[in-house]
């Protein structure tokens, strides 16, 4: 694997689940990957991505560097040709190009700005950050997908199937007070095209995701006839790739809880986290027997772990 920014950079599916299920055995493997330095990358905050990052890179002897480079680095410039003569100060092709020199592998987390859709979709910093470090990047979620946090959703799925056959995926929007990146759910579909099982979405009007990442997917406008079913529900919000970046609608109906749950096969309750109780999903459900957001979470680190070991043995 050459960098890994979306499912399609994966060689072998399973093979990458399977090396993930072996770090969560056996974490602690510092012969691995030791005297290795990890760049970790934020232009955005993070709590799960940082934390489990940097905890997979020590189990495998490597150091973890973290730069928050929204608030601690100088700021950067992405145009290539720019006279910089404004408040930008570095140009990512020496950021980028002295990081490739200090790390073996970098991670970068660059969210997207919601208000220019072509700009977003291009991925334009980290397609920079890609090709001026000249190391492998692994992406900590970008403007348009978050893949570690779909690899450690896919392990989840996994590894709390316990029935036969192809579980039933439904990906559920949720109300939320700000204008959230389409990140997450651009990617958990991305994933759950490739994975063994039958996945939909439900969303209102308005809230279609790209056609990139559902073509294929049966996608219903009614939350109680998609959730019919159900043997897991991952629960989000997004803003509108449809109205670029609005925010259409705040129905709290969708807010997922016990009457949602009705509504499924006793389903697990997934959420990427943070989550915003009682708006997103409730209290009700968090707190209760089928919520497994916290499994989700620490699936990350092993996925990390995984990722991160592959890209140093390319
Ligand atoms: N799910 C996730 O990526 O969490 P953070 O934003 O806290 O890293």
């Amino acid at each position: 694997m050459q960098k890994f920014t979306s499912v399609h950079d994966v060689d072998d599916l399973g093979q990458l689940v399977a090396k993930v299920l072996s770090f969560k055995q056996n974490p602690f493997q510092p012969e691995l990957a030791s005297g290795k330095k990890v760049g970790l990358i934020f232009l955005n905050p993070s709590l799960r991505t940082r934390l489990s990052s940097q905890i997979a890179a020590r189990n495998l002897g490597a150091e973890a560097i973290v730069l928050d480079i929204g608030k601690d680095g100088w700021a950067l410039e992405f145009e290539d040709g720019a006279v910089m003569n404004g408040d930008k100060a570095e140009h990512i092709k020496e950021a980028a190009g002295v990081m490739g020199r200090y790390f073996d592998v970098m991670g970068v987390r660059t969210f997207p700005e919601l208000k220019s859709r072509e700009d977003d979709y291009s991925e334009k910093l980290m397609n920079a950050f890609i090709k001026y470090a000249g190391i492998p990047i692994l992406s900590l979620e970008s403007g348009t997908r978050h893949p570690l946090q779909s690899l450690a959703d896919l392990v989840t799925i996994q590894e709390q199937w316990k029935g036969t056959g192809r579980p039933k995926v439904v990906l559920t929007w949720a109300p939320h007070i700000k204008a959230l990146p389409q990140a997450v759910p651009n990617s958990f579909a991305e994933w759950m095209k490739v994975a063994d099982v039958d996945f939909s979405i439900a969303n209102p009007k308005g809230y279609n995701l790209a056609d990139e990442f559902t073509a294929g997917v049966e996608v219903i406008h009614n939350q109680e006839e998609a959730l019919k079913a159900a043997d897991f529900v991952y629960v989000k919000n997004w803003s509108s790739y449809e109205e670029y970046g609005q925010i259409l609608s705040k129905d709290e109906s969708w807010t997922f809880g016990e009457k949602q749950l009705g509504w499924t096969n006793n389903a697990k309750i997934m959420h990427c986290l943070p989550v915003r109780r009682g708006l997103v999903i409730k209290d009700e459900i968090l707190d209760g027997p089928n919520a497994i957001h916290l499994e989700q979470a620490e699936n990350r680190v092993y996925s990390a772990q995984a990722v991160i070991h592959s890209l140093l043995n390319q």
